[in-house]
């Protein structure tokens, strides 16, 4: 496999945001993982009529990832239709500490895929609650 640009990456995402389950909020969310070996594993959100079971993009990605026996992430790409593309939620952000401290995070707006904004998981989730 070549190696997965950052544009790739966010078309991973893209894709995987059609498969998002949002009837509720209709706000649909992809995310797309990119492993060290140039893997990539997708995700989208899934609603729950108990609201409060929904489990976003980024979630979905990355459990699927690491349930799939995938690890070292090199960088998450987040695609929604949001103006300069969606933020992680602050949940999505200590999961991805925890497994994907590492990676990049590319978000950007469906509307505009070429448009990519870059941040790191530390800047996104400075001191990281961790176990001691
Ligand atoms: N959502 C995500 O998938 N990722 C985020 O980072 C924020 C929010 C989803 C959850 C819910 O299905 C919808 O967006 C509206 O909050």
């Amino acid at each position: 496999m070549g190696k997965i640009d950052k544009q790739q990456l966010v078309r991973a995402a893209a894709r995987a945001r059609e498969r998002a389950v949002a009837p509720y909020s209709k706000f649909k969310v992809g995310a797309a993982l990119l492993a060290k070996n140039g893997e990539i594993i997708s995700g989208a959100n899934v609603e729950s009529a108990s609201y409060g079971l929904t489990c976003c993009a980024e979630r979905v990605a990355l459990f699927n990832a690491l349930t799939s026996g995938k690890k070292n992430f090199v960088a998450v790409a987040v695609v929604a239709r949001a103006p300069g593309g969606p933020m992680p939620c602050g949940a999505c952000r200590q999961l991805l500490a925890e497994y994907a401290p590492e990676a990049k995070v590319w978000v950007a707006d469906s509307r505009a895929l070429a448009k990519i904004r870059e941040f790191t998981v530390r800047e996104l989730l400075p001191s990281a609650f961790v176990i001691p």
